[in-house]
């Protein structure tokens, strides 16, 4: 007998405000054609006033709990991935806890920017496989446009606000890659990169939040490599490979870095979930995101052969194969 981590259930949350790419052409040297013809985004959701990473994971683990049939006392573990928490500290997966009156358990934050969410499914499957939780909220959740330098037109116009949450459950499998649940895992990172994309302000450097700062053009280059190898080492892993899968979930940052990566793992455009032309880069985020609107659009069905690869600042990137 093999246990698997299952999931149980998702949702997801995106704030109200849609700003379309043209409002961009009010303020900065750039154009809608722009745009969509270097990234496939058309427009992104932003976080109101005052609206904080914690509401709308808070709002995207209801949606989850309900998806489930689950209330938030069968929750044992909350992880949520995020490089823009509330605060400092405390994590924002504790003020989750909180927002959902939850009394048990324990809950961290996991940090691996854009790849956040990735590696918060693969930190959920191994306490999942080691017996330290049966059911975990694994959600990714960003206010990317606290970190936005609105005057740069090489990212700002890039980015948006959202939150999705999963949940995973123990269960009984028999160790064959027909199970459900998570299938195999992979993750990397190299911080000889850090200067392609961080972040230029923090606690213990200046004492602020900072602005996003990325070498667009060299973080593509990465990406299209890199993305297609993870992928291909986790279905490795497990004896599968691109012909397998049913639906590539990827990191939604660029729907050409998108098409570059399925077409080197052989799986046609027909077959990836894409969001990316109304959510933009939602880093941490993206990924749940997909999965939750790709679940509504009924794309993904149960039984499913899902890869999930993200690649963000540090570099880190990574995939996760995934049996819905
Ligand atoms: O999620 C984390 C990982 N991040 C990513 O995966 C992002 C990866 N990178 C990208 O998605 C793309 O590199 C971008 C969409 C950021 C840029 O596309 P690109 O084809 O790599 O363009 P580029 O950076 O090489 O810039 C081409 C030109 C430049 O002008 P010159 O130097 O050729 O005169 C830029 O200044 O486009 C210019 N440019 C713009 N023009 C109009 C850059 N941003 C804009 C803009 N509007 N918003």
């Amino acid at each position: 007998m093999t246990i698997r981590a299952v999931v149980r259930g998702v949702g997801h949350y995106l704030p109200e405000r849609v700003v379309e790419n043209a409002e961009f052409e009010a303020t900065l040297d750039t154009s809608d054609a722009w745009i969509r013809s270097r990234s496939g985004i058309e427009r992104r959701h932003l976080a109101a006033e005052g609206e904080t990473t914690s509401q709308l994971a808070i709002k995207a683990a209801e949606a989850a709990l309900a998806d489930a049939g689950l209330t938030p006392e069968d929750i044992d573990a909350v992880i949520v991935g995020t490089s823009t928490p509330d605060f400092t500290f405390p994590s924002v997966a504790t003020m989750v806890q909180a927002g959902l009156n939850m009394r048990n358990g324990f809950a961290f934050d996991v940090q691996a920017v854009c790849a956040g969410f990735v590696f918060a499914l693969a930190n959920a499957n191994g306490m999942i496989l080691s017996g330290q939780a049966k059911r975990v909220m694994v959600i990714g959740a960003e206010t990317f446009s606290r970190i936005m330098d609105w005057t740069d037109r090489g990212t700002c116009v890039l980015f948006g606000d959202g939150a999705g949450a999963l949940i995973l459950e123990a269960q009984d499998g028999t160790g064959s890659t027909e199970d459900r649940g998570i299938l195999a895992t992979d993750l990397n990172s190299d911080g000889r990169y850090r200067e392609l994309l961080y972040v230029d302000g923090g606690v213990s450097t200046n004492g602020q939040s900072g602005h996003l700062r990325m070498q667009g053009n060299q973080v593509f280059k990465h990406a299209v490599q890199k993305l297609a190898e993870t992928a291909h080492h986790a279905l490795e892993k497990v004896g599968l490979s691109g012909g397998d899968v049913d639906w590539i979930v990827p990191h939604q940052a660029n729907l050409r870095i998108i098409s570059a990566t399925a077409e080197r793992m052989q799986v046609p455009m027909e077959r990836v979930v894409v969001t990316v032309q109304d959510h933009g880069n939602t880093s941490a985020a993206s990924i749940p995101l997909a999965l939750s609107v790709g679940k509504q659009r009924g794309q993904i069905k149960p039984g499913d052969l899902l890869v999930t690869e993200a690649i963000g600042g540090g570099l880190a990137w990574g995939a996760v194969v995934l049996r819905w």
